[in-house]
């Protein structure tokens, strides 16, 4: 394969006391994409930011804005985070009953749609949403917390979303645990988007980012 991976620093792991100024440091870092973690504390047992802090670093830079939505419900929130600035919104197959309707209302405002999978939950949920889908996440961690262990079995899910997908246009991105050492198993078995929070913001360092996407993109690439 030629296309390289698509590298998604997740700022859940950045220094929110300057975050403007940590997505300025990962977008001159060589990122692709920009991952927003957005937590309810109800879905998840945690709790992070909303479209106002979004829309708040938007003017920083034209990068797409990948919006993780862990939050239940999600319908009567998804224009707040397209008027606030994501270029895709994702929304969890868990996180209600709906979830057709939840990619036709994301569309509908004219966004990129993506539904996420918890490490339990099996593929066969996307079946018949397939061609509503710019993106399926699946996650190789619990969501809720950033540094987390990878979870391997996932891996073999992998295999079985690209089966599904077929030739459609969909990517296939991996959120939780990603490291040089655990993206080769991610890439080799089709996953084209991988995001990292605390493998690329680890010491805080912003002269490491660099390396630190780098190694994620490498590693990635000779797998594929
Ligand atoms: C977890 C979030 C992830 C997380 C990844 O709920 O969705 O995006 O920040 O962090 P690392 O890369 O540290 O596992
Ligand atoms: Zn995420």
């Amino acid at each position: 394969m030629t296309a390289s991976t698509i590298i998604a620093p997740s700022i859940l792991s950045a220094d929110f006391s300057k975050l403007g100024n940590e997505i300025d440091a990962i977008v001159e870092a060589g990122a692709d994409w920009i991952h927003l973690d957005v937590m309810d504390g109800h879905f998840v047992p945690n709790i992070t930011f909303g479209p106002q802090v979004i829309k708040s670093i938007r003017g920083r830079t034209d990068m797409v804005f990948d919006c993780h939505l862990m939050i239940a419900p999600t319908d009567a929130y998804l224009a707040a985070f397209a008027d606030a600035g994501c270029d895709i919104i994702t929304v969890h197959a868990e996180a209600g009953p709906h979830l057709d309707r939840s990619l036709q209302a994301i569309k509908a405002l004219g966004k990129k749609a993506g539904v996420s999978l918890n490490p339990s939950t099996p593929e066969n949920v996307i079946e018949y949403v397939l061609d509503r889908l710019d993106l399926v996440l699946l996650m190789t961690v619990n969501p809720g917390f950033g540094g987390q262990k990878f979870i391997e079995p996932v891996v073999e899910k992998v295999r079985k979303v690209k089966a599904l997908i077929g030739n459609r246009p969909i990517g296939i991105e991996i959120d939780g645990g990603i490291t040089p050492e655990t993206a080769p198993l991610v890439a080799a078995a089709g996953a084209n988007v991988l995001v990292a929070g605390s493998a690329i913001f680890k010491d805080g360092n912003q002269n490491n980012y660099a390396q630190n996407i780098s190694a994620i993109r490498k590693a990635s690439n000779d797998a594929m």
